[in-house]
């Protein structure tokens, strides 16, 4: 004689706690996946706001790369004029104010105006403008360039660096960045 429960015995099956056959512990499986990764979501939407502000301030880094002021036009010629770059330094946490970026030459050639990075592109030390040669050299192993960046000698693997440079309304900005020494093309750093 056959009673109540044995007539659901195929679907009861489904959601007996004993049971260990392979078709269960699948379905337990999907179970447990679902439940997870309904958890990892709503774990994560309070947690948006927070990744949010702790990259913020990454971004705000980026943004230190803008067009620095460096002053009127009427102040540059054929002469190169050394000019420092400053601007607020922004790490991941912190800001410091009216930092010095490093340096750059700024001259008029064909009329218009260049700015070379001083960073020599063989190691990086400070490009000099000796104006009796009216030449770039570089102390540390002699290299030498032209007025307009081109090398003359020495290990430069390649001309000075150039740097963006903007003129609106009479003024000159630049932009500052600095390149991978020792390689023979510019790549920013
Ligand atoms: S760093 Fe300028 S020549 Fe070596």
């Amino acid at each position: 004689m056959s009673s109540s429960d044995d007539r659901g015995a195929p679907d009861g099956a489904a959601h007996d706690p004993e049971d260990r056959s392979p078709e269960a512990a699948s379905r337990r499986g999907l179970l447990k996946l679902g439940v997870g990764v309904l958890g990892c979501g709503l774990a994560a939407i309070p947690a948006a706001p927070a990744v949010g502000y702790l990259l913020y301030p990454l971004g705000r880094e980026r943004a230190v790369g803008a067009f620095l002021p460096v002053g009127a036009r009427t102040q540059f010629s054929a002469t190169p004029v050394r000019i420092d770059l400053h601007a607020d330094r922004v790490d991941a946490w912190s800001r410091e104010r009216d930092v010095k970026l490093g340096s750059c030459w700024v001259v008029e050639v064909d009329g218009k105006l260049q700015a070379f990075s001083t960073a020599c592109p063989h190691l990086g030390c400070a490009v000099d403008y000796e104006p009796g040669e009216a030449k770039f050299k570089c102390p540390c192993h002699r290299s030498a360039f032209t007025a307009t960046g081109v090398v003359e000698g020495g290990p430069s693997p390649r001309p000075l660096d150039t740097l963006e440079i903007e003129e609106k309304d009479g003024l000159v900005a630049i932009r500052f960045q600095r390149f991978r020494q020792g390689v023979p093309h510019k790549e920013p750093v």
